[in-house]
């Protein structure tokens, strides 16, 4: 079932609402197109990270074995870009909805951190995130609050530091995976938000909440290989949809007062 819209004529099925009102365990799979309205680019689409940049050079193992002071350039350049951008009303709206269920986690496949300082909580970071470095020795981890300085880094040891993040061709660590498969499974409902649902494992998330009796709802700007198995699919920048979405679901009384057309029908 899909639903093209401005948030403005945004119409959600009643017994959709009735089961996010009543759910008690639910989760979000985010991907970059949250984080688009902040400013920070996606990865594919027209003006896509991976249309300007060559990933096997920025995002692989080899790639990064090769040239890890190209790699750490432009992980500069992107913490300095993602250190400007702010969370916007779809992060917000999620770090909101985390209060309203007694059980809610963040799925995320960015690396942006703007989930947390949104306010979430629970947030699973599938992909790793930007604002932390790794020995390539040891693994010992090192977070940054500013970008990182020289390049490239070292940790104590002598040995290279990378960034905290998953490349192509590696694994997505079992403490994040299994902590992701657990929610997806038990969510009675998931919204999946700006995610292109192609970069796996992340993209089974939402068919473990299908194939567990939940519900799938996605929110995009376009359709994608998702859409037609969700059960609502809504056509629309998240951080105007996500917001009426949840004024609808959790305040339907507030939402009558502030749309008298709709609460005279
Ligand atoms: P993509 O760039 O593949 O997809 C972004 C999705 O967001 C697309 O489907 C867009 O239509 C949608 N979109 C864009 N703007 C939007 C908006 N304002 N509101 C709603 N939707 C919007 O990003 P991901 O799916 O996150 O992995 O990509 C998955 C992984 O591939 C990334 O984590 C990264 C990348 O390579 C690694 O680096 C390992």
């Amino acid at each position: 079932m899909s639903c093209v819209c401005g948030a403005d004529s945004l119409e959600i099925p009643e017994d959709i609402l009735l089961s996010i009102r009543k759910a008690k365990r639910v989760s979000v799979l985010t991907g970059a197109g949250i984080s688009a309205e902040s400013g920070v680019p996606t990865f594919r689409g027209a003006g896509g990270i991976w249309e300007k940049y060559d990933f096997r050079k920025l995002a692989t193992p080899e790639g990064f074995r090769d040239d890890p002071k190209l790699a750490w350039e432009w992980y500069r350049l992107r913490q300095i870009e993602i250190q400007k951008a702010k969370p916007n009303p779809a992060h917000e709206t999620i770090a909101d909805m985390e209060r309203h269920f007694e059980h809610f986690a963040v799925l995320t496949q960015n690396i942006d951190g703007l989930h947390k300082r949104a306010g979430s909580r629970n947030i699973v970071e599938l992909h790793g995130n930007i604002w932390r470095m790794r020995c390539t020795r040891d693994g010992t981890t090192i977070d940054l609050d500013s970008p990182v300085g020289d390049i490239p880094p070292f940790c104590h040891c002598g040995s290279i530091l990378r960034p905290d993040v998953v490349w192509f061709g590696e694994p997505l660590s079992n403490e994040a995976m299994d902590a992701a498969s657990k929610a997806a499974s038990e969510s009675e409902v998931m919204f999946v938000v700006g995610t292109s649902a192609v970069v796996y494992p992340a993209a089974a998330l939402p068919i473990l909440t299908k194939n567990s009796g939940g519900l799938v709802i996605e929110i995009n700007l376009e359709e994608t290989d998702l859409s037609s198995y969700a059960d609502l699919s809504i056509l629309g920048p998240a951080g105007e949809v996500l917001p009426v979405l949840w004024r609808k679901t959790a305040f339907p009384e507030r939402f009558m007062t502030e749309h008298p057309i709709i609460a005279n029908r």
